[in-house]
């Protein structure tokens, strides 16, 4: 039987830990941890992404506030929020929702978080403390999938894992904390790409597959080793008029054919998705933990 890894359980189980959490800083240190997101734009998903967020912020007793901004909003008037939550000490953690309209540098929004409130983990100075092993806001889908693996007894150390897709908010972070000599990684890493001639020569080597690469149902039980374990990362919409909205969302996993190999597969929705909102929320109480820790130091 193939094991379908339940990453709500997983989620749910990490927010109860978050929630207590939450409680006793509150309680030792008087802080509520406090996360700020801005949106700019009118993008169905990133809609969607946003008010899960801030209503699962709010759940586990957050001060959660999310700014929503009109697609025309310019870059400096951007820059100016970031500065005001920067400079805020209600906010703990700020999140810029990507993608941000073209007219918008997504390298300058970002490199204008203070790296202390960077819980998406996206900073240059979080990337490179990340890629050194330092500790240090990993970013929250590769957390996630780290967890993931982990909390369901699948140990990457001296495995093979194979990311698919080259992403600076998947990819490549996952590749640097998988690959650090330390408890929870310490696997072989591959990361394979549009570059590759035949994906499938690499994707039949991984012991632990990873598909990040943002094209559905394009991993089928053929490209997949026996007894592999599989992690779709793939959140994408496809339309269906059978279905109630219009559409369906699938992986970049072919499921049913991939299931038939893996020795275990995360689903699409309820794997990869729901973590990545729960290390959201455990990196905004690390950063409301750090900011405690300051005051008492100071
Ligand atoms: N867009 C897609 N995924 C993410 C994410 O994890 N964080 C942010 N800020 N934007 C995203």
């Amino acid at each position: 039987m193939t094991h379908i890894i339940d990453g709500k359980y997983f989620a749910d189980t990490i927010k109860e830990e978050v929630q207590r959490e939450t409680e006793h800083l509150k309680q030792q240190y008087g802080i509520v941890p406090g996360l700020a997101v801005i949106l700019v734009g009118e993008n169905p998903a990133s809609q969607a992404y946003v008010r899960t967020k801030e209503k699962v912020a709010t759940e586990l007793g957050f001060y959660s506030f999310t700014n929503h901004q009109p697609a025309t909003l310019q870059e400096h008037e951007l820059l100016s929020l970031i500065n005001m939550y920067n400079n805020d000490p209600r906010i703990h953690g700020i999140l810029v929702q990507l993608p941000l309209p073209k007219h918008i540098s997504e390298h300058r929004i970002i490199e204008a978080i203070n790296p202390d409130k960077d819980v998406d983990g996206f900073h240059p100075i979080t990337l490179g403390k990340l890629l050194i092993g330092e500790d240090t806001f990993k970013p929250c889908t590769p957390a996630g999938i780290q967890e993931l693996l982990l909390r369901s007894g699948y140990d990457p150390a001296g495995k093979h894992v194979v990311i698919v897709g080259r992403s600076t908010i998947v990819g490549k972070p996952l590749a640097a904390m998988l690959v650090q000599k330390q408890a929870g990684a310490n696997a072989i890493v591959t990361i394979v790409h549009t570059a590759a001639p035949d994906i499938s020569y690499y994707t039949k080597q991984a012991d632990i597959l990873v598909a990040a690469m943002g094209k559905p149902e394009s991993i089928h039980g053929s490209m997949i080793k026996d007894g592999a374990i599989v992690i779709d990362v793939g959140i994408n919409r496809v339309e269906d008029p059978s279905a109630p909205k219009g559409y369906r969302i699938v992986g970049d996993v072919h499921f049913s054919s991939a299931a038939e190999r893996a020795q275990a597969i995360t689903p699409v929705p309820g794997g990869v998705g729901v973590m990545t909102v729960a290390m959201l929320m455990k990196n905004t109480l690390k950063a409301a933990y750090r900011y405690a820790l300051s005051l008492k130091q100071a």
